[in-house]
């Protein structure tokens, strides 16, 4: 700070700030759109700031105001728009991605072409194959997702005898996801490799990082300092390492023996490599988007699965009801992927658990991109270059749209399919009410043309996962009744990290 310099430095990043922050929030407009604010002194400057903080708050306070319409809230350097009604809602899920960007959305919110690189920012072919190959070859793999699944839990939970073991709930998760979906990505040994696995929950987490950084500057500014705050070459280089042999291998027998040799591996490296363009096969290219797979899977499906742990063990009338369920499917069907659509308690007990823990205050994130802007059937005109998302958590949370929606009541939806089913068009309703089904009164995946396109791996990953939970173990809370805090940040709802949930061995008293 000696250096004047660095003051005069300090002193026009400061000016370059405010000036942003005006420019950002001025604009007539937008009039009609009311404001959100969290008092009536605070200004949007400190709403801005305090987003991390005080965000869902405010996105509750909106939704409780203006249940039909649009309200916006400030983030640093430009205004959110939070749209309440499931019918607006579906109008951003439809719009085609030349009016209101997907792409442009993840680019304002998670600038992944500054974090990670402007190739997987500009191809998304990789959303292509988990959305084909990946989705198709779920059946054939099960058994591979089945086999892990029993190993993992075998190697990470560890019971000696009948005693009760305590484990911290959301890491222990996090080992056995991160092996069961590289069973998928990777195959065996690397999904067993603790470096390699390790690895990945590093990558998400050091671009997590630098994004919370890069969030403190204006957007003009972000290309210039993504250099000095990114944290990704180390762990792309180990990841490089451990994945390098297996993808030159299979590049070598392609050459020799064509693209559908012998023995070819059924995993998500063949996927890619089926699907990617000359340039992108190479081992660097595919690192990467293994890397960004595992992103978009690991994080994600170990919360919803931990939030399901903690639902279960503060709700444990609904132990006994899956774990019967899962044992008569499986002596009737065996253990297949077939058998997994027969557990409706199963699937119903995820979905409300993902309805309640959904793990964004608000969703389906999008930029307008449509030069005259984007008009909603309201009437609303939201101007190019805006940022648009759904109140996902409200909606999820409003007892208009789910009857008694801030009681947790696992079977409710096992509920509705069984009581609908007999009434209405059968495969339609069961089709609504399950998992993977997503609209726009149930967010969790998104909905509309981006619907996270993983969906169908993570539900069949996490009903495999909750039937081998409750078959092999009984369970409970660390204290009884009391279920962990989540922790907030922003627009990331994220369950407990440290919690504990007690394990032994299933007892039939
Ligand atoms: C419980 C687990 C998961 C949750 C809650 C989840 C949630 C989401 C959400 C909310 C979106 C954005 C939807 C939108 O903005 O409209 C999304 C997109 C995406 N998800 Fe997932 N996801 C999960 C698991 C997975 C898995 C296992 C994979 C990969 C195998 C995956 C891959 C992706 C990809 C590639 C996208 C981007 C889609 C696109 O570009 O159109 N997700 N996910």
């Amino acid at each position: 700070m000696d250096d004047p310099r660095s003051l005069v430095l300090y002193g026009v990043l400061a000016f370059l700030m405010v000036a942003s922050l005006r420019r950002a929030f001025h604009n007539p407009k937008l009039d009609a759109i009311p404001i959100v604010r969290s008092s009536k002194l605070a200004g949007n400057y400190w709403d801005a700031y305090n987003f991390p903080v005080n965000g869902l708050n405010l996105i509750k306070a909106g939704y409780a105001q203006y249940p039909e319409g649009i309200f916006r809230v400030a983030r640093l350097f430009r205004w959110m728009f939070i749209v309440s009604s499931p019918k607006l809602v579906k109008e951003i899920g439809d719009a085609p991605e030349t009016v209101l960007s997907f792409h442009g959305g993840v680019e304002l919110n998670f600038p992944i072409k500054l974090l990670i690189g402007p190739a997987v920012a500009e191809n998304h072919y990789h959303v292509h194959t988990i959305r084909t190959n990946l989705t198709r070859n779920l059946h054939a793999c099960f058994p591979d997702v089945k086999d892990e699944i029993t190993d993992a839990f075998g190697d990470v939970v560890q019971l000696q005898g009948s005693e009760w073991k305590s484990l911290p709930m959301l890491p222990t998760t996090m080992a056995i996801v991160a092996r069961v979906s590289n069973r998928l990505f990777v195959g065996l040994p690397l999904c067993r490799d603790r470096t390699y696995l390790q690895n990945n929950v590093q990558f998400a987490l050091d671009i997590m990082r630098s994004r919370r950084k890069m969030d403190w500057f204006p957007y003009f500014l972000r290309p210039l300092v993504a250099p000095l705050i990114c944290d990704k070459d180390k762990t792309i280089a180990v990841a490089l390492k451990a994945l390098s042999p297996l993808i030159e291998e299979r590049l070598s027998k392609e050459k020799e023996l064509g693209p559908d040799y012998a023995g070819k591996p059924n995993d998500l490296i063949s996927w890619l490599l089926e699907d990617a363009e000359e340039k992108e096969r190479n081992a660097p290219s595919l690192v990467l988007r293994i890397l960004l797979s595992n992103f978009a899977a690991i994080h994600t499906t170990s919360m919803a699965f931990t939030q399901a742990m903690f639902d279960l063990t503060t709700r444990l009338e609904h132990l006994l009801p899956m774990r019967e369920e899962a044992d008569r499917v499986i002596a009737q069907e065996g253990w297949t992927k077939t058998a997994l659509n027969s557990m409706f308690k199963i699937d119903s007990f995820l979905r409300e658990s993902q309805r309640m823990n959904n793990n964004l205050a608000a969703a389906m994130v999008r930029k307008v991109v449509a030069k005259d802007g984007f008009m909603f059937s309201d009437g609303t005109v939201l101007p190019e270059g805006s940022m648009v998302c759904a109140a996902a958590r409200p909606i999820h949370y409003d007892s208009s749209i789910h009857e008694n929606a801030t009681e947790f009541d696992g079977f409710r939806f096992a509920r509705e399919r069984a009581e609908h089913g007999a009434t209405q068009d059968l495969n339609q309703v069961i089709f609504k009410r399950q998992m993977i089904s997503t609209g726009p009164d149930h967010l969790a995946f998104g909905t509309g043309k981006h619907a996270c396109p993983g969906r169908f791996f993570a539900a069949t990953e996490l009903k495999a996962m909750l039937a081998h939970v409750v078959m092999n173990y009984d369970l409970k809370a660390e204290m009884e009744g009391v279920r962990p805090p989540d922790a907030v940040s922003g627009l990331a709802i994220s369950p407990n990290a440290t919690a504990m949930v007690q394990f032994r061995k299933r007892i039939d008293l």
